[in-house]
């Protein structure tokens, strides 16, 4: 069919054009923000998933729910190499300037906005990534101590009293968190449990790989005790029947039942196969409906774009060591693994290969999900790993 008008969008952080399965966690999270609005005890909540299971387009979504009902959001993704506070401060900025135009919230997000001048200045020492505008000079005393634990808890309390002044509520979107350092991650755990203890309308909406709860308990022990992490993973059938059909029907497009069950059978109902399947199925359909002989064909093409892409573009970032150990485990199946089974594939101690492993972790390709186990953070790369490195060759 028309290519121009396919509907389906896959891709990272692509809006889908209907967004399955996620009623009950925007709820979740409108909740929690009118909770915080209204100055209840509320905790922060942090969404994990594997790669593609729709955590950016969710918070994405979240974030435009907030702002509807007025509460005041800032976005950020953390990138692998930068600092947290180098990211959050120009999207301080922008929320305090914002606020600043509210007449009741004036006084005090001027004052946050000087608190902000002084957590930049100070901090620019070490971390020396921060470029933020100045709007008024810093107030000697406020948020410039120059270490990020202080600074930060100062900053978050003084836009938390502007926001609470101006009857609304901060919500901060963080993406990616699993790639902030962890003793960044402390500070943020700090200042939200401080704003907390006070009761001021600070909240945090995060999302980041599985490994996410693990790091936060690492960095402040009762952190599990100050987040929620549920679970933004595969959809359920229904929700994934609705993916695909509703967007078809909305062109009158009709979508075969054994052309459906194929399609969810095949993309084990993970959101950014599910966008790939159904764009493949609408190309390979010559008209309404789409068949499963259709989905066949889709299935080829679509694997074949995953493995140039989504698959592609996180493999090119391995070393060569790292692209073995992931095909041992991949021979093993999807996993999870134990550690002592993937060196026993290589022929190695499994102490000699924890580096590796380390940094597999670190780049977001593996977790652990208990002790000594290992599992991909990318659905179907097992599948992926056997084909793009064949054979017995890797053993070598
Ligand atoms: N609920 C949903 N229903 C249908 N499609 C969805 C849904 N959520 C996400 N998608 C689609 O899945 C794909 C991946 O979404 P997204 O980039 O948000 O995933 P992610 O979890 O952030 O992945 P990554 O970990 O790689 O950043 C996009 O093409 C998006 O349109
Ligand atoms: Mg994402």
């Amino acid at each position: 069919m028309n290519p121009i008008n396919n509907p389906y969008a896959p891709g990272a952080g692509t809006r889908p054009p209907e967004l399955a399965g996620r009623d009950e966690l925007r709820e979740t999270i409108r909740i929690a923000l009118e909770r915080v609005r209204a100055g209840r005890p509320t905790k922060s909540i942090l969404m994990v998933g594997l790669r593609g299971a729709g955590k950016t387009v969710l918070l994405g979504r979240m974030r435009d729910d907030a702002e509807t009902t007025a509460i005041h959001t800032m976005q950020v993704e953390a990138p692998e190499n930068r600092s947290l506070p180098s990211i959050l401060a120009p999207e301080f900025r922008q929320a305090l300037l914002r606020l600043s135009r509210n007449a009741r919230a004036v006084e005090l997000a001027t004052r946050a906005l000087r608190g902000l001048a002084g957590f930049a200045k100070a901090l620019k020492v070490r971390y020396q990534d921060i470029e933020v505008g100045f709007d008024f000079d810093p107030e000697p005393g406020l948020a410039d101590n120059g270490d990020l634990e202080h600074d930060l808890q100062a900053l978050l309390e003084v836009a938390g009293a502007a926001a609470k002044s101006a009857g609304t509520a901060l919500a901060i979107f963080v993406d990616e968190l699993q790639y902030v350092q962890e003793d960044e991650l402390a500070a943020l755990i700090t200042a939200l449990h401080r704003t907390g203890q006070r009761n001021l309308p600070v909240v945090l909406v995060g999302a980041g790989l599985p490994q996410l709860p693990g790091r936060m308990g690492r960095a402040k022990s009762y952190a599990e005790r100050l987040f929620d992490f549920p679970i933004v993973g595969a959809l359920s059938a229904e929700a994934a029947a609705i993916a695909i059909v509703k967007p078809a029907n909305d062109q009158n497009v009709h979508v075969n039942s054994d052309a459906l069950e194929r399609i969810i059978w095949e993309t084990h109902r993970y959101p950014y196969f599910l966008q790939e399947w159904g764009k493949h199925a609408w190309d390979a359909a010559d008209a309404s409906p789409i068949t499963l002989r259709d989905v066949e064909v889709a299935s080829r093409t679509a694997i074949a774009a995953l493995d140039e892409s989504f698959f592609r573009v996180r493999f090119d970032r391995l070393t060569p060591l790292e692209k073995k150990y992931l095909r041992a485990m991949s021979e093993l199946g999807p996993g999870p693994h134990r550690s002592g089974d993937i060196s026993d594939q290589l022929d190695r101690e499994v102490t000699s290969l924890g580096p590796t492993r380390g940094q597999l972790i670190a780049k977001g390709m593996i977790w652990s999900p208990s002790h000594g186990d290992t599992a991909f953070t990318v659905p179907l790369f097992d599948e992926f790993m056997k084909r793009i490195m064949p054979g017995n060759d890797w053993k070598q």
